[in-house]
């Protein structure tokens, strides 16, 4: 089951730009920033309620990021839905016939487990399930 929007990944070129508007004019408070080698990403958290906001800047232009940049600019990238198992959620999905990009979790942002569903499944969403580590929400 869906327990709500974990949170919404923004593609940006400039993560200090891109803080200028999130920190600074819509002021959300930052929760965490880290780079996550294994998407090719570094990325920033910000609070919004028991939601946030993931800005992703690319680490190199052959990240799925970077490719997503160049190909069609900053922006919208996905939508993460938290959910209490991932393995368990994929497991169902696949069963439901949702088509996959990752077959079993992996390690996301803040010791998260993380997959993500392919686009092609899901009316041109990208779409990431979020199993948030043990006390972190
Ligand atoms: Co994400």
């Amino acid at each position: 089951m869906f327990a709500g929007i974990d949170h919404v990944g923004v593609a940006v070129e400039d993560l200090d730009a891109a803080l200028e508007l999130y920190a600074g004019r819509y002021a959300m408070e930052t929760a965490h920033r880290e780079t996550v080698e294994d998407q090719g990403v570094e990325a920033i958290l910000l609070d919004v309620g028991d939601s946030h906001v993931e800005l992703l800047r690319p680490l190199g232009p052959d990240s799925p990021v970077g490719k997503f940049l160049a190909s069609k600019g900053p922006g919208l990238h996905h939508v993460a839905y938290r959910v209490g198992d991932v393995a368990a959620e994929l497991e169902r999905l696949r069963g439901a016939g949702v088509r996959l990009i990752d077959r079993a979790p992996r390690t996301g942002i803040r010791d998260s487990r993380v997959a993500f569903l392919h686009p092609a499944a899901t009316g041109g969403v990208l779409t990431e399930l979020v199993q948030p580590a043990q006390g972190v929400h």
